[in-house]
């Protein structure tokens, strides 16, 4: 057959799948950057020195391919064993090795998903997992949060009878993206209990929340936890991520992953990192007292803010819709984010960060309020 088409080569699947968007990274000189939840201070200076220092003749070789070392010490401050531990290429990758390694593609043939192809997630959340339930060919399962975005009770599940309690595969966002909620570990223990499927809690913004619940990925089989060094460690551009859990599942996913799927200056950052942990402690103190004055401040210029236990604030703007906010405050060069969702359309999402960031996105807002139209 003539080749009449690049198309004809596409599978159907692929040709059919929404991407995942990701946050825009403009190049934009003095804009205040507030729209993709990265951390507004460097990474300590020792571990900018160390992974500079690594830039030599090392490169042409490959890097460790277990990346044992960081294992070992993620093991050590988590209190478990390096066979708990999978290193990915961001969290991102941890969470899609999830999905191809425990849930079945669904069959063409049968018209009702089965649980084994189930991906489950609440709605809204991290718009990625109906993209990595889509990419392997699996169903999904969303199911609505409450307004408040606060994980409904079991009974509340049972009565909807749309929660699968045998899912495949189920991801928690805790504390929650994009509202900023923080889920009680107490709470999500009676859910792990009622889940019989597998259970990953997505802890990407755990380090500026009250509580973590990694003890429940090492204390039940069918639980894992995800963290990331991208957000509180200061570290997206190295795309670091780890997945904690029980060491035969953690066995499965290594077996599926890419031979060298860390790359070697992103191990040397993120081992030193850890080695600094009081530094980036500083800063989570300091990204949380700014969170709660900017959301005093914009409580006061008339938003509805949303309690965070996040380095983010998920808002509802006064007087015009959140779309028009983003290019009000865009035109003033702040960015941050909205989405089209219509479960969140109506708000605007703010990463939090440095308290003079923060002082500029508050005189902008009083702006647009004012109606002062923008600088130029
Ligand atoms: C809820 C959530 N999980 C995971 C990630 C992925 O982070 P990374 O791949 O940078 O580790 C993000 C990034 O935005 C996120 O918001």
């Amino acid at each position: 057959m003539p080749v009449t088409s690049p198309q004809q080569f596409i599978r159907p699947l692929v040709k059919r799948l929404h991407a995942y968007v990701p946050g825009e990274q403009p190049q934009i000189p003095d804009l205040v950057k507030l729209n993709t939840n990265e951390n507004p201070y460097p990474p300590a200076r020792p571990v900018l020195r160390l992974t500079r220092a690594a830039v030599d003749g090392r490169l042409r070789l490959y890097p460790d391919p277990t990346a044992a070392r960081l294992r070992a010490r993620l093991a050590r401050l988590h209190r478990c064993r390096p066979e708990n531990i999978l290193i990915g290429n961001g969290s991102d990758e941890v969470l899609a090795l999830a999905v191809r390694a425990f849930v079945e593609p669904a069959s063409r043939r049968s018209r009702k998903p089965q649980v084994k192809s189930l991906v489950q997630y609440f709605t809204p959340s991290y718009s990625l997992y109906p993209v990595l339930a889509e990419a392997h060919g699996a169903a999904h399962n969303p199911v609505p949060l409450p307004p408040d975005f606060d994980l409904p009770g079991l009974g509340t599940l049972r009565r909807g009878r749309r929660w699968r309690f045998n899912a495949a595969l189920t991801f928690v966002t805790t504390p929650h993206a994009p509202s900023g909620r923080g889920y009680a570990t107490r709470t999500l223990e009676q859910f792990c209990r009622a889940q019989q499927g597998l259970l990953v809690l997505d802890e990407a913004y755990v380090d500026f929340a009250a509580e973590h619940a990694l003890e429940l990925a090492l204390r039940y089989p069918h639980v894992l936890v995800a963290r990331t060094f991208s957000k509180a460690y200061s570290l997206c551009f190295q795309r670091v991520g780890y997945m904690v859990g029980h060491a035969e599942l953690i066995a499965a996913l290594h077996k599926i992953r890419d031979s060298y799927n860390v790359n070697g200056l992103g191990q040397i950052a993120a081992e030193a990192t850890l080695d600094h942990l009081p530094y980036y402690r500083a800063n989570f103190r300091r990204i949380i007292a700014t969170r709660e004055k900017l959301s005093r401040d914009l409580t006061r210029l008339g938003f509805r803010v949303l309690p965070s236990q996040t380095n983010f604030l998920l808002v509802q703007p006064p007087r015009y819709p959140a779309e028009d906010w983003l290019k009000r405050l865009r035109d003033r060069k702040v960015l941050v984010r909205w989405f089209r969702t219509p479960d969140v359309s109506r708000y605007l999402r703010i990463t939090i960060g440095t308290a003079s960031e923060a002082a500029i996105l508050v005189r902008a807002a009083r702006a647009v309020l004012a109606g002062h139209s923008s600088p130029g």
